[in-house]
């Protein structure tokens, strides 16, 4: 599909940060063997992933939150150029201000990195009995190698006790996926 790469060519001249291709390869195999198909996204810059996660079949509905002003005008240019307006809904707003009733297959965590363990906290009651939450970039890969600044030791401290606290979670099992920058995929038990 041209608007693909179309998205890909925007984001890297634009400095938009979207999910690697060996992520979102991953991520779609697992949405399509366990038909995965109402997903919920935090976090959908130009609308990318949800996208591609839409263009897996017919059936597949995405809902995604997005508070960046400039993201959420793009996003929505592209999910109207890729028709897809029926099956991609784009809420407006910061995730932690929004409410959900609706329950899904899968939560993907695609925000602000150090928000990782209020998002898994705040959306895990809107999966499914036999849902899973996939979190990106659990390696933060690119930032380790891109700087060494304070920010980002603390990011990484962040994203360390967000495995831990993965780990220690009673009611979920994790396996961390060594794929690109990082997957964690969290089963409901
Ligand atoms: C890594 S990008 C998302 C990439 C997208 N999922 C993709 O792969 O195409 C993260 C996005 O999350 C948004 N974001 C971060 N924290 C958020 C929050 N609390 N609520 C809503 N959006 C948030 C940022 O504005 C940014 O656009």
């Amino acid at each position: 599909m041209e608007l693909i790469k179309e998205m890909e060519d925007y984001a890297l001249h634009n400095h938009v940060p979207i999910i690697r291709k060996s992520n979102l390869d991953y991520l779609i195999n697992l949405i399509r063997e366990n038909k995965y198909y109402n997903i919920l996204e935090i976090g959908s810059a130009i609308a990318y992933s949800a996208i591609n996660m839409a263009l897996i079949s017919e059936e597949v509905r995405v809902t995604t939150i997005e508070r960046n002003t400039d993201m959420i005008n793009k996003a929505k240019e592209n999910i109207e150029k890729a028709r897809l307006t029926e099956r991609i809904i784009l809420i407006k707003g910061d995730a932690f201000e929004i409410e959900l009733n609706d329950k899904y297959d899968l939560i993907f965590i695609d925000g602000a990195k150090a928000q990782y363990k209020r998002f898994f906290s705040k959306f895990k009651g809107n999966l499914k009995d036999r849902g899973v939450i996939v979190s990106d970039n659990v390696n933060l890969l690119d930032l380790q190698r891109i700087t060494n600044s304070k920010r980002s030791k603390r990011l990484v401290t962040k994203m360390d006790e967000y495995k831990e606290f993965l780990k220690g979670l009673e009611d979920f099992e994790t396996e961390f996926i060594d794929i690109g920058d990082g997957f964690a995929i969290s089963k409901l038990k």
